[in-house]
């Protein structure tokens, strides 16, 4: 795997691919990888010539200084774990080499996708995905950019950048990769202890019950019932648990106002925020 720290000389190599006409799969990641992140590489080894891998730890789309301090840092290890996936290119640049003229704030006119869950919780938060992405795709120029469907807003988001823009970059998002007991594969669940980690098990737990019970349901009995059980917990704090129209996010009120609607849930367990969703159908 040959590994890159400044996009010149990632440039280079990458127009040397596209002069032998090879097709660049690109997985962009802030690190500390796990099964969900190597699924990624796994499915863009299958679709491409060349799959490259980006690990950087973006400083603008964080809402809070305190989680990007602690968000996790194993770079050695990431390191293994994609020679042992094949993957051929790794850039890791520092904060310089992508923002060169300091890191820059700028928002986006996201409307009603930027306004909803996530967008709602973090402001600036998807003003700094943007950024970030799209500096990635100037520099790399991928046929296609693999994200993991945990993240189903940050997807959706990519997918209207990439019209906004109107690049010629086919976005593929990945399934949720869980445990065995359920849980969302996630950078941040190393900052799990295991009370914590029990607590944060029941967060998907609440979201499979709704699945499994939705035909015979409403969402409004279904929720209450889901959040009365997390609510016992002192651990969870609930941000939200809402049903969208995973079509572009929007809420609805019951399953019959979306041809697929999802069931879209954020909490913090103790310090450490998690997300995950659910479509019904
Ligand atoms: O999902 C992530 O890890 C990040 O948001 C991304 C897409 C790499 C942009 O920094």
């Amino acid at each position: 795997m040959k590994i890159f720290h400044n996009k010149a000389d990632l440039k280079k190599e990458i127009a040397f691919l596209k002069a032998q006409k090879k097709t660049v799969g690109f997985v962009p990641t802030m690190g500390s990888l796990h099964k969900g992140h190597l699924s990624l590489i796994h499915l863009a080894k299958e679709q491409c010539d060349t799959v490259l891998c980006s690990i950087f730890i973006n400083p603008t789309q964080f809402n809070d200084q305190k989680d990007y301090n602690l968000y996790p840092r194993h770079e050695e290890n990431d390191i293994k774990l994609l020679k042992n996936e094949n993957c051929d290119l790794l850039y890791l640049p520092l904060v310089d080499d992508i923002y060169p003229d300091g890191v820059q704030k700028k928002t986006y006119p996201l409307n009603n996708l930027g306004n909803v869950l996530e967008g709602a919780f973090r402001k600036g938060h998807f003003d700094g995905v943007i950024e970030v992405v799209k500096r990635l795709f100037d520099i790399v120029e991928p046929d296609r950019a693999y994200f993991g469907l945990k993240d189903f807003q940050q997807l959706a988001v990519v997918r209207w950048m990439v019209d906004y823009f109107g690049l010629n970059i086919e976005i593929i998002g990945g399934p949720i990769i869980r445990n065995n007991n359920g849980l969302a594969l996630s950078s941040r669940n190393e900052r799990l202890n295991s009370e914590q980690l029990k607590s944060a098990l029941k967060l998907s737990k609440g979201l499979f019950y709704i699945k499994d019970n939705y035909k015979t349901e409403t969402f409004k009995t279904l929720r209450q019932n889901v959040l009365n059980d997390l609510e016992k917990d002192p651990l969870i704090r609930i941000e939200y648990l809402e049903l969208a129209d995973s079509s572009n996010l929007q809420p609805i009120k019951d399953y019959s106002q979306a041809a697929s609607p999802g069931v879209f849930l954020a909490a913090k367990v103790g310090e450490i925020r998690l997300i995950d969703n659910i479509i019904l159908f």
